[in-house]
């Protein structure tokens, strides 16, 4: 007798905090992640809501908003909460409209001067009270979600404002970085009325001031990072950021799930940022991506030149200090380099001076530019990532998929996703180095562009070992699922170990 089918797990109601989302606004990875993610819930049949603070630009990216609560009592300004749909994909959002703190130009963190804003703890803590009253159903929305899905500091207070509710759904927290932790003096937290059971040690306090991310890492029913490495790496004090102890005492209840890639976004067969599309059996349109950029960026049109790109948030985590070191070491070959980015203004500076001294072969842009990121990945022969820490990273795995080999250092998900040379032929996706030290990187460089110099053929095959990788969220949507599961299931089982 056939066995009878396992019944359908049940559709869960998932809401996702988040502070920025693709296409509606991005600074780095977490915005990539929060744009997908939710899509591939979606695309799973699960009724997932997406919120975001109601910032001037997600707005305009949403255009057609209707109001859907006025009833938000979290705030002394009143609040509304706007809803919409993100765009490409059927996930509904709502903006947490306060327009005092978010109807503003530019950067979700940062005023124009590069600063924080000075009112951040106060908007992530207006971010947090909406958030956690849409959780508890009080916006009037007759939806009570059975998980709410954390990101980063800047929703780090909701799992904390949620413990203190009787019938709370569970809470999942993931760590995007832990670098970012969100503190901010302890008058501040007295100022906003924060609740002063949280203010302990294994609480909100951390060193005499108020931690946002520690209320997602006591409070949170489940924890994760976004590798499987960085989950183990955190745990150490050389990456514990000071909280390593904290993080190891909740080791049960961390995981590391490695982010997908958004391949309706980031694949060259079908990228419209692209001049001409091409895919591993088409691969006649990568040398036609690499002319192009070579004439966008005013470099000279050699189709043999090795072109070496760049692109991230220009700040230590991502080695730029190593790369600014051999940078004159590399330019004296005959290579051709871009950089695009931007970020700390001594890197931006010392770059820029790079580009001047070398224009026939090194181009750098201070900004942020979704399109040319695209064509870089789509036009180099190898992109660096000499990271000195990677949660995860995307940019590598986008690489993968462009064939343009990865080179990166050993750590969090560059360790997870990329395959060094020497592992032979039939694994190797890229080139990896262990030591953050300038020697290194610039060892590990050379290697590879011997390969490039004098094996195309070896070079060919790493490239396809790299474009068949297969990173898309599907997997790691269901394991976010599990997470789910496990977080609904630790719930209201008092205050997790
Ligand atoms: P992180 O989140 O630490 O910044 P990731 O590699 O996870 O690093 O993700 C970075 C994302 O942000 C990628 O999509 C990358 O292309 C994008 N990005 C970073 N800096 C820039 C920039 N200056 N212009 C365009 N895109 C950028
Ligand atoms: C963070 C990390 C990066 C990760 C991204 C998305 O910004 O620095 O490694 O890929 O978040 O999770």
């Amino acid at each position: 007798m056939a066995k009878p089918a396992p019944r359908p797990a049940k559709k869960l109601k998932i809401l996702f905090a988040a502070s920025e989302a693709h296409p509606l606004i991005k600074t780095g990875g977490l915005g990539d992640v929060a744009g997908a993610l939710p899509a591939a819930l979606h695309n799973l049949r699960q009724d997932v809501r997406l919120i975001l603070p109601a910032y001037r630009a997600a707005m305009l990216g949403i255009g057609n908003l209707k109001i859907v609560s006025l009833s938000l009592q979290t705030d002394p300004y009143p609040l509304r909460l706007l809803e919409g749909k993100l765009p490409g994909s059927g996930v509904r959002v709502w903006l947490v409209d306060a327009p005092h703190y978010f109807d503003r130009d530019g950067n979700p963190y940062t005023g124009a001067d590069g600063h924080d804003w000075p009112d951040n703890a106060a908007r992530f803590a207006t971010f947090a009270r909406a958030v956690s009253a849409v959780a508890l159903d009080q916006a009037g929305l007759r939806w009570r979600p059975d998980v709410v899905h954390c990101n980063d500091w800047q929703t780090g207070l909701v799992p904390a404002l949620l413990s203190l509710e009787p019938a709370r759904p569970a809470t999942v927290f993931t760590i995007h970085n832990l670098a970012y932790q969100g503190i901010f003096p302890a008058a501040d937290y007295r100022s906003l009325g924060l609740p002063p059971q949280l203010w302990a040690m294994d609480g909100l306090e951390f060193y005499g001031q108020a931690s946002y991310i520690k209320g997602g890492l006591n409070y949170a029913d489940m924890l994760n990072t976004v590798s499987p490495t960085y989950a183990e790496e955190i745990r150490t004090p050389a990456f514990g950021c000071q909280l390593d102890g904290l993080l190891r005492a909740r080791a049960a209840r961390l995981t590391g799930i490695l982010n997908g890639a958004d391949y309706a976004e980031w694949d060259p067969a079908t990228d419209p940022h692209l001049p001409q599309h091409y895919s591993a059996n088409a691969l006649q349109g990568k040398a036609a991506n690499k002319s192009a950029l070579q004439q966008e960026l005013g470099l000279p049109r050699a189709a043999e030149v090795p072109l070496i790109g760049f692109v991230g948030r220009l700040v230590e985590q991502k080695g730029v200090d190593l790369l600014l070191t051999i940078l004159p070491q590399l330019l004296q070959q005959e290579v051709q380099v871009v950089i695009l980015g931007s970020g700390n203004k001594a890197f931006e500076t010392a770059l820029a001076a790079l580009a001047v001294h070398y224009p026939q072969r090194c181009h750098v842009k201070i900004g942020f530019s979704e399109a040319l990121a695209h064509r870089i990945e789509a036009g180099a022969d190898l992109f660096l990532m000499p990271s000195r820490y990677e949660p995860c990273g995307l940019n590598q795995i986008y690489s993968l998929r462009y064939g343009t080999l990865p080179l990166v250092r050993r750590t969090g998900g560059l360790a997870d996703t990329v395959q060094d040379w020497s592992e032979g032929t039939d694994r190797a996706t890229g080139f990896v180095f262990d030591e953050a030290t300038p020697r290194a990187l610039l060892d590990t460089l050379l290697r590879a562009l011997k390969l490039y110099g004098s094996d195309r053929r070896g070079w060919r095959r790493v490239m396809a070992n790299a474009m068949a990788r297969d990173y898309s969220w599907q997997q790691s949507a269901k394991a976010y699922l599990e997470l789910y599961r496990l977080a609904i299931t630790h719930a209201g089982a008092g205050k997790a170990p």
